[in-house]
């Protein structure tokens, strides 16, 4: 079977459509976290919650080599990392505008949109997740005190 890849279909049409590799990937993480850490609302947020950045980088390179090339490299959860954070939706939409910018400059064209349309969809679950995790601000019907 010579010359035949031993990735599996899904992924090589994947990277056939975005022209991304897990090189690009990892220019387009490092990249992107380097803007976010220098940034005056983001930073912050991720100085408080992460001391060594060196896993953080490696886990973020498998979870967009597992999103965009479906790779399976990633095995985690992000969904709890980001409960209790203090972020609102115009987090998220900063976080997108500064990814927006980093995958145009670093990614192919089709690779950029592919993993921007990614970001924004993930973005989107994780400000459900963060919001639906926050107590209750509206009362509850029930009221305990009465039988
Ligand atoms: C307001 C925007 C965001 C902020 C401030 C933020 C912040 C953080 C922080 C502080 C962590 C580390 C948590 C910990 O280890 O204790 C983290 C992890 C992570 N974030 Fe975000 N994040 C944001 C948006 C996003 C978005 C939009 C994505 C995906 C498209 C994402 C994907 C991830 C992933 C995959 C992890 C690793 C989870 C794990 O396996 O431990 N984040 N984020």
């Amino acid at each position: 079977m010579l010359g035949r890849s031993v990735r599996p279909a899904m992924t090589e049409a994947l990277m056939t459509r975005t022209n991304l590799d897990d090189g690009i990937l990892t220019a387009l993480v490092y990249r992107f976290y380097a803007r976010a850490r220098a940034d005056a609302v983001l930073g912050p947020i991720f100085e408080a919650r992460i001391a060594d950045w060196a896993p953080h980088l490696d886990r973020m390179v498998a979870f967009w080599s597992s999103v965009a090339l479906m790779t399976g490299r990633y095995h985690g959860a992000p969904m709890p990392a980001h409960v209790g954070l203090p972020i609102e939706w115009e987090h998220f939409e900063r976080w997108l505008d500064l990814f927006r910018e980093t995958a145009v400059e670093t990614c192919p064209a089709e690779g950029a949109a592919h993993v921007i349309a990614c970001a924004e969809r993930i973005a989107r679950s994780l400000n459900m997740a963060v919001e639906n995790a926050r107590p209750r601000t509206v009362p509850s019907l029930h009221d305990p005190r009465r039988p």
